[in-house]
């Protein structure tokens, strides 16, 4: 089991009672949310895996969407909450690179906030594009690439310094009383890995905190709008691309 699984594991009832405070889940509901949901606007209701689905949030959302929807998490206890709190939906405890389900299951898989944690992403796409029918779409987030090589506060004029950015190394950082770590990838390393597994970019985009909540959390909505802190992509894996498609690493 790996540290971060285990971290998820043993902290799950405590990140999902985070997620339940307005200002603690600041940043996945003003941040991360309305950028995935931005990313699927023009995507219909089809079969679709929520794949790093911890508590089942956004698996809930997509449902309600029209999706036809299951989810996947490695941790057991968040697993237990999703299907706790829905249990008219169907859970698996699985690692997103090793998944139960047959290829060509779906025509889209949401990721949200999960590949960070991921060093290598070959093997991630690699099983995204088992699980895809041809032309099936990826919708995911992770840490912006520029957010983790940026030190906020560490310079006497409160300016942020830039750290090194052509690596993929480690990095650890505390959430919900967990120690996590998660890897840092440039946009080269994203982008290699989707066009080895056969997929396109189709849009991109850099979440800020939307300005609705600008009066209520300033600081927040002022650091996010000049910082980068997610980003999110919507991918489609080609139209002649066969299921068991193998790939070569890149990195
Ligand atoms: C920041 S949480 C996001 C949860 C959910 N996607 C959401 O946005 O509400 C990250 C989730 O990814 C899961 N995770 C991380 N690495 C994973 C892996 N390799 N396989 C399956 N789940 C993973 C964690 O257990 C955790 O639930």
């Amino acid at each position: 089991m790996s540290a971060n699984q285990d971290m998820y594991n043993h902290f799950g009832a405590d990140y999902h009672a985070k997620r339940q405070r307005e200002e603690e889940s600041a940043w996945n509901r003003y941040i991360d949310h309305p950028m995935i949901e931005s990313l699927l606007a023009n995507v219909a209701p089809c079969p679709a895996a929520d794949l790093g689905c911890g508590s089942g949030l956004l698996t809930k959302w997509l449902a309600k969407r029209g999706f036809d929807v299951v989810g996947a998490d490695f941790s057991e206890s968040l697993i237990g909450i999703a299907r706790q709190e829905n249990p008219e939906l169907e859970f698996h405890v699985a690692n997103v690179k090793k998944t139960p389900f047959a290829d060509a299951s779906f025509g889209l898989i949401v990721s949200a906030l999960v590949l960070h944690y991921e060093q290598d992403l070959q093997p991630v796409f690699a099983e995204f594009a088992r699980l895809l029918k041809p032309g099936g779409q990826v919708v995911f987030s992770m840490h912006h690439p520029m957010d983790e090589v940026t030190s906020m506060g560490t310079r006497a004029n409160g300016q942020p310094t830039i750290r090194p950015y052509f690596h993929n190394e480690p990095y650890r950082f505390e959430m919900a009383g967990m120690d996590l770590t998660a890897y840092h990838h440039t946009f080269e390393n994203i982008a290699q890995a989707q066009f080895a597994n056969g997929f396109v970019v189709e849009d991109l985009r850099e979440g800020r905190m939307v300005d609705e909540v600008k009066e209520k959390f300033p600081d927040y909505h002022a650091r996010t709008n000049a910082y980068p802190s997610f980003v999110g992509f919507r991918i489609r894996l080609n139209q002649d691309t066969k299921p068991g498609f193998k790939t070569t690493k890149t990195i």
